[in-house]
């Protein structure tokens, strides 16, 4: 049975290595905050008065606000493009999802997890970090990879291909539904479910359909921890980003889960920060 202060212990190191780069990251976010608020009322904001570790979010918000300006998006808009795929590469977003795997694995040591669930894969970014650190670990838990568009599984065919020796299978799963019967049959337990970034693009309620079927869950998603919101939450609504309120989150993840903690929270409180990033539950 897992023990919440057993486990913060067996992950201390992890906490502290991605804590002490939260600090870095986040450290700046109330200029950052000033710099959306200023762009969301049409003021010209120079990029040198925007924190480093922001820049390629904020080029992002403010292309997203010129757009709507024009009435028109363009998901193939050069600059969008280019701060999201900035943004999928950058030292904030590696550090993220090989934390997110890390803690899934060594859970997954700690308590004989049988079956790996991620959702929300898209280009398999996340999916990949894991694929290559169970083969490196040659742990053989099988891994279902899920998202609700069945195109976007076709990226990890691609990499079930370069890993054909690992157990790894794909399925279409819309989590704002049940999961479907097939996955359901497929899964032994205990089994991990883990996800980034893909919360934010569907609801709070789907938290229900995941614990239907998983036994701990390792969700790295921007939790909205303070319930406050800025210029830059109401700019990424615009491309379908929801605020995830903890204060909604809660009640379910008390219903579902016997106990959970916000793995990240330290960086929260340290810098008044309104997020937090890593959520892990477990029955
Ligand atoms: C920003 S991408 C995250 C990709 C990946 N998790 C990663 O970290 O590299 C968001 C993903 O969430 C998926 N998604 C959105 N709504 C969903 C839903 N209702 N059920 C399952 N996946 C969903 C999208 O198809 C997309 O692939």
């Amino acid at each position: 049975m897992l023990i919440k202060e057993n486990l913060q212990t067996k992950l201390a190191d992890l906490e502290k290595t991605y804590v002490d780069f939260c600090l870095e990251q986040f450290g700046s976010w109330k200029d950052f905050a000033l710099a959306t608020r200023r762009i969301y009322k049409g003021e010209a904001v120079d990029e040198a008065d925007v924190p480093a570790s922001y820049l390629h979010e904020f080029r992002m918000l403010r292309e997203v606000l010129k757009m709507e300006a024009t009435g028109k998006f363009d998901w193939t808009n050069p600059v969008l493009k280019e701060s999201f795929s900035h943004f999928v590469t950058s030292d904030y977003y590696k550090i993220w999802g090989a934390t997110i795997t890390e803690i899934s694995l060594r859970i997954s040591q700690i308590s004989g997890v049988k079956t790996l669930v991620e959702i929300g894969a898209g280009k398999g970014n996340l999916t990949e970090i894991m694929i290559t650190r169970l083969d490196k670990a040659g742990m053989t838990i099988p891994l279902i990879v899920t998202d609700v568009s069945p195109a976007v599984l076709e990226n990890i065919g691609k990499l079930k291909n370069r890993f054909q020796h690992m157990p790894v299978e794909t399925m279409p799963w819309d989590i704002k539904k049940q999961p479907p019967a097939e996955l359901v049959q497929m899964i032994q337990h205990p089994c991990l479910l883990y996800e980034r970034a893909s919360i934010m693009y569907s609801n709070i309620a789907s938290i229900e359909n995941m614990a239907a079927m998983a036994d701990i869950v390792v969700l790295g998603d921007m939790f909205n921890y303070t319930g406050e919101l800025d210029a830059y939450d109401d700019i990424a609504k615009k491309i379908g980003g929801e605020p995830l309120f903890y204060s909604q989150i809660r009640p379910l993840m008390e219903k579902c889960f016997r106990d959970h903690f916000m793995f990240d929270l330290r960086a929260q409180e340290a810098l008044g920060y309104p997020s937090t990033t890593i959520l892990i539950g477990w029955r």
